[in-house]
């Protein structure tokens, strides 16, 4: 009997699959230089990000791009496996990967579904499109087998892109979308959810850990490795049971609310880099911290980062610090730059912020669909 505990106890902890992310640099220069890109960011700049022609319904996620920096993982698609480079994205609910028979120039920078190669892979001409702030894709619905880590998702509906705009460069050939179903623009059952239903993971939860450097990220699927925070976890309910958006209390500077006086809402974000909030607040913000706006960015002293106060988010009762060092970061040019992005809405008098890359590199996140709340703790 105490032999058949242990055995359970062992597998337990063995259903936690670790898979390493790499971050990565996005370079804004190369993606500039693309007039189309920048056309559309013309065009879709501060408007919502995603838009399903699938019902033409726009959903209320702010503006998200993959600019600056991401976290990427490998995944592998159909038999035999073909593997593929993905954002994994807490933001959307998605699997795209581009197709062979994609002819934009993005697909031509990155690996492509060869689909008569895989003899699992099931055909749709279902037609799906997905707008981002910082680009778009468009192709149809497709069924295979999908392995993440050694996880295994058969008959997986997953998008293949015949048409991509803004994602020339970029260095990753796909977004894994690790949100609530209901945000899927494909109308398909997301990854994750399909993993739980074929048993593959025992706990319906996920963690990520973001570390600063090229090497050393994590997420954890199905459970938590207690290996990569300190202290305790502590958990915060979901505004609303479908998406991972958390309230905020307050946001605080030297004792000073500087934001979401009135309470807020967040999107815990790992496919956004920065910290996105609304305009307004967020020029007072860049006022604050004494910015100089230069294109696209808000430059400060790199010797600022030393007396600038902290910024606190109060969520659930805790006070979550950025520091300086935290919100000020180094562009490859040496110049030192305020994380801190306008853009999202104010809807029915409630502000939207995105608590993307920058907050999650400190604070290791948790992400427990079976009790619909968001776990933070202190990264280790
Ligand atoms: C993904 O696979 C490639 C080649 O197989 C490897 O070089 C790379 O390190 C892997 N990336 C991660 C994040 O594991
Ligand atoms: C990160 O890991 C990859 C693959 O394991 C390795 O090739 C690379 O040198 C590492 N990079 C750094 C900066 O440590
Ligand atoms: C979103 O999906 C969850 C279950 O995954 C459900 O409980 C919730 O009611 C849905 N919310 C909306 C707004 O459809
Ligand atoms: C949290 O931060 C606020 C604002 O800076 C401060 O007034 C409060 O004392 C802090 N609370 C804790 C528990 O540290």
């Amino acid at each position: 009997m105490k032999w058949l505990v242990l055995l359970g106890l062992v597998a337990l902890s063995e259903c936690i699959v670790e898979i390493p992310l790499m971050k990565v640099n996005v370079m804004q220069e190369t993606l500039n230089e693309k007039s189309l890109l920048n056309n559309f960011l013309k065009e879709y700049a501060y408007r919502l990000a995603q838009i399903s022609t699938r019902n033409s319904k726009m959903t209320s996620v702010p503006m998200r791009n993959f600019l600056d920096t991401a976290y990427v993982g490998n995944i592998t698609i159909g038999t035999p496996p073909q593997q593929f480079r993905v954002v994994f994205d807490t933001g959307s609910s998605d699997l795209w990967v581009p197709s062979n028979f994609c002819t934009s120039p993005a697909c031509y920078s990155h690996i492509t579904f060869k689909y008569w190669e895989s003899s699992t892979y099931r055909h749709t001409t279902k037609p799906f499109e997905i707008t981002y702030g910082s680009g778009r894709v468009k192709g149809h619905l497709a069924y295979d087998t999908i392995r993440i880590g050694n996880l295994v998702s058969t008959d997986q509906p997953f998008g293949l892109s015949l048409e991509e705009y803004g994602f020339n460069g970029l260095p990753f050939d796909g977004v894994l979308g690790l949100n609530y179903p209901n945000n899927s623009i494909l109308g398909a059952i997301p990854i994750f959810d399909n993993l739980k239903k074929q048993g593959a993971i025992s706990e319906p939860i996920f963690a990520f850990y973001l570390s600063n450097t090229v090497n050393g990220s994590v997420l954890m699927l199905g459970g938590v490795d207690k290996a990569y925070y300190k202290g305790q976890l502590n958990w915060i309910p979901l505004s609303r049971v479908g998406d991972w958006r958390i309230n905020i209390d307050h946001i605080s500077m030297k004792g000073k609310l500087i934001g979401c006086s009135g309470g807020c809402e967040a999107l815990v974000d790992t496919g956004t880099s920065l910290i996105n909030g609304p305009t307004r607040l967020v020029t007072n913000i860049q006022r604050l911290i004494g910015t100089t706006p230069l294109g696209p960015k808000h430059y400060v002293s790199c010797s600022s980062i030393n007396i600038l106060p902290s910024i606190i988010f109060t969520i659930n009762g805790i006070n979550y610090t950025l520091p300086a060092q935290a919100y000020i970061l180094k562009d490859a040019q040496g110049g030192c730059f305020s994380t801190f992005k306008g853009g999202t809405e104010i809807f029915k008098h409630r502000e939207t912020w995105v608590l993307g890359d920058i907050f999650l590199r400190l604070y290791f996140s948790v992400y427990d669909r079976g009790n619909n709340r968001i776990g933070l703790a202190q990264a280790a």
